[in-house]
């Protein structure tokens, strides 16, 4: 029996909604452990195509349980308007999803919050989702949030809701941004509420059971490595725990009893949002990477930025987060591609870095130092093998995984779950 923890080794996007999907087949219990409805994971099923925000990818696989745990931030309507969407299209949440008491909830000042302070940095912007998460976590740590527990003592949640919304309008209105209404955000949240109260319970208990009864536990990480807040590219991150270790503390097992953990990183990189990125290619070269691609936003839309490999990244994941297994997604999309780079270490002047840099600065003055690769020019998304792949692959994905430092398990060539090659 397994617990395993899957995570983004990049800056998100990695394709984790597929290989957690995937994985999910073998899973009892699939956990969200930390971000919210910033994450966008799709899964493609036969030819439908589904984009989950908050609730697991593991979902649509009938009689799974899923849990959102308690380092996720919840905006109830958007969860509401998730499981209604999947409702909709035929797939069964109710009772097969749970959300923990102890989960911070997201409002709306969050979301104005968000933007506001976007709007403040101008240039210095990070470049968020705007769904409020970096508000909402620093509530949590202020002290002052509400929980998905708080929405179910009506009286009490009002009170303290009306005290939120009271100081942050006179925040807003200090910036000449229009206030909240208490009486309809209470409606729309108590309302919600009584819809979300059968799902609401005590998830670290029950992990905690389903860890006794020997069930195969996964746990899925949103964003990426790169933009944990401890770990990543600081400032430009997102607010909460996106490596291994958030999956102890949002989710609530310990770290003894973890038994493997699986690297999503792309055949290249790709980043949406502001901050350093070393291997981008803004030029023609990244045009292409984007449109063979699809680089484009799951949660946004935003074009994603996109560039070569860079290893120095891959290795710093395998190194922060334990990772014993990589999946390597989207080889298809540089099938056509005459020739390859890989970023091995940076430069800045003459000093040569094989390790990330904490500063920001400094990380944004790295020139890459590449390998060069042939391409292999030709289709791969059909193979279903590893050893069916061209051999100028198979060297270039050999190459990564010696690189990152971790064993290669898995590679995908394409959306669809039958796109996935075993290694
Ligand atoms: P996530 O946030 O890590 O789950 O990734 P996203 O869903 O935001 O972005 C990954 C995109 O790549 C999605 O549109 C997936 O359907 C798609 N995708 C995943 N794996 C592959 C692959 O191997 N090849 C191709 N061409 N697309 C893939
Ligand atoms: P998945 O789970 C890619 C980025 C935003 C921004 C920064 C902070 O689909 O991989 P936030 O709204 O979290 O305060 O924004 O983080 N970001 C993501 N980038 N994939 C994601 O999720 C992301 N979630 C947040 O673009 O740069
Ligand atoms: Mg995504």
């Amino acid at each position: 029996m397994a617990v395993t923890i899957l995570i983004g080794a990049q800056w998100g996007d990695e394709g984790k909604g597929k290989i957690i999907d995937l994985l999910t087949e073998k899973a009892d219990v699939v956990v969200r452990y930390q971000g919210g409805n910033n994450a966008g994971h799709t899964v493609e099923v036969g030819d439908e195509k589904y984009i989950l925000h908050l609730i697991p990818s593991g979902i649509l696989h009938p009689g799974k349980v899923s849990v959102i745990g308690h380092g996720v931030v919840v905006d109830p309507l958007a969860l509401l308007q998730e499981i209604d969407g999947l409702h909709e299209r035929g797939v069964q949440v109710t009772g097969n999803l749970y959300v923990s008491d102890a989960a911070h909830v997201v409002f709306p000042y969050h979301r104005l919050l968000d933007a506001m302070r976007e709007k403040q940095k101008g240039k210095g912007k990070i470049g968020t989702t705007k769904r409020g998460i970096g508000p909402a976590y620093a509530d949590k740590v202020a002290r002052t949030g509400l929980r998905m527990g708080d929405l179910l003592t009506p009286d009490r949640f009002a009170e303290r809701l009306r005290q939120k919304i009271r100081e942050t309008n006179a925040i807003f209105r200090s910036h000449g941004v229009k206030p909240l209404s208490f009486a309809r955000v209470n409606r729309e949240y108590q309302a919600a509420a009584k819809r979300l109260k059968p799902l609401i319970t005590d998830t670290v208990t029950l992990l905690n059971g389903a860890l006794r009864e020997k069930q195969e536990i996964l746990f899925e990480g949103a964003q990426g490595t790169l933009l944990d807040i401890d770990f990543g590219t600081y400032p430009f991150v997102t607010s909460s725990n996106a490596t291994a270790g958030g999956a102890c503390t949002g989710g609530g097992i310990p770290p003894n009893r973890i038994d493997r953990v699986v690297g999503v990183m792309k055949a290249y990189t790709t980043r949406v949002g502001e901050g350093p990125f070393p291997t981008e290619l803004v030029n023609k070269q990244g045009d292409r990477l984007r449109a063979a691609g699809q680089e484009f936003g799951a949660t946004t839309g935003r074009p994603r930025r996109c560039g070569w490999f860079d290893a120095v990244v891959s290795r710093y994941s395998v190194m922060i987060n334990g990772i014993n297994e990589l999946a390597v997604t989207k080889m298809d999309v540089l099938d056509q591609l005459p020739k390859l780079r890989v970023c091995v270490g940076y430069k800045v002047g003459r000093k040569v870095y094989d390790t990330l840099p904490h500063d920001v600065a400094l990380l944004q003055r790295c020139r890459p130092i590449y390998q060069d690769f042939d391409g292999w020019m030709s289709p791969t998304g059909h193979l279903t093998e590893f050893d069916q792949l061209p051999k100028r692959a198979r060297v270039y994905l050999r190459r990564l995984a010696e690189l990152s430092g971790a064993q290669l398990s898995l590679v995908s060539v394409g959306a669809r779950r039958s796109q996935t090659i075993p290694v």
